[in-house]
């Protein structure tokens, strides 16, 4: 009986000692304990709104925002445009066209002959406070087949900063004097046709 004991106790502990080695076996099998397995898998890209978050609904309407934005500190922003565009008088046209004059300007206008992508020629109008603010915030949600693969300023202030150096820069429209936008009925107002800018199919 102790030699049968002693038997089974050997079995158990040998199937132990199969178990574990098969369980590291095919971990390495699949690479689950590989150490150079990255801690978070796939990728961000720098700049990119979250397509439910964003600042919709706190932000305060471009009016407002405008009112107390700042022409230095949009030019710094201006420097994350630069690789792309110009905004000297008869600038070079880069990856994106030149920007002098760009804010109440035609929306894709012929800007030194630029190939515009479809979707953009087809917005028509000119460029306003509104539109550039939707622009800004994401170009691909305000024009899908676009061309300029910037993901978007999320920052609302940041947007309204930019924005006003762009028409320091030979732009055409009129800032909002400060405290003349009110809040509330702006903010509606100034939301709405953004939101139906991005639904817009592209023609
Ligand atoms: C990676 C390159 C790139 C970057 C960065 C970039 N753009 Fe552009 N931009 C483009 C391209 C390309 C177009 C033309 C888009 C099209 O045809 O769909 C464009 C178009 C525009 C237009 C419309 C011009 C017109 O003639 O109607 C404005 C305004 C504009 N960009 C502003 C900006 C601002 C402001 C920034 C920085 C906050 C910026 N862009 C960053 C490439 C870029």
């Amino acid at each position: 009986m102790e030699d049968r004991n002693n038997t089974i106790a050997g079995w158990a502990l040998f199937s132990g000692i199969i178990a574990l080695g098969l369980g590291s076996l095919s971990a390495h099998y699949f690479l689950a304990d590989k150490p150079e397995r990255p801690e978070k898998m796939g990728y961000e890209i720098e700049g990119v709104v979250s397509s439910e978050g964003g600042d919709a609904g706190g932000a305060e309407s471009i009016e407002v925002r405008l009112a107390k934005a700042d022409v230095a500190k949009g030019e710094g922003t201006f420097k994350k445009c630069q690789s792309c565009h110009t905004i000297t008088p008869g600038g070079a046209n880069g990856i994106g066209p030149n920007l002098h004059g760009i804010a109440g300007d035609v929306v894709a206008g012929a800007r030194g002959g630029f190939a515009y992508s479809a979707d953009l020629k087809a917005k028509g109008g000119n460029w306003d406070w509104a539109t550039l603010d939707a622009w800004l915030k994401s170009p691909k949600a305000f024009a899908a087949g676009t061309k300029m693969t910037f993901a978007g300023l999320a920052d609302a202030q940041e947007r309204a900063n930019v924005i006003l150096y762009l028409n320091s820069q030979g732009g055409k429209l009129t800032p909002p004097a400060p405290g003349a936008a009110e809040p509330a009925a702006a903010d509606a107002a100034a939301e709405a046709p953004a939101a139906e800018a991005s639904e817009a199919p592209a023609q």
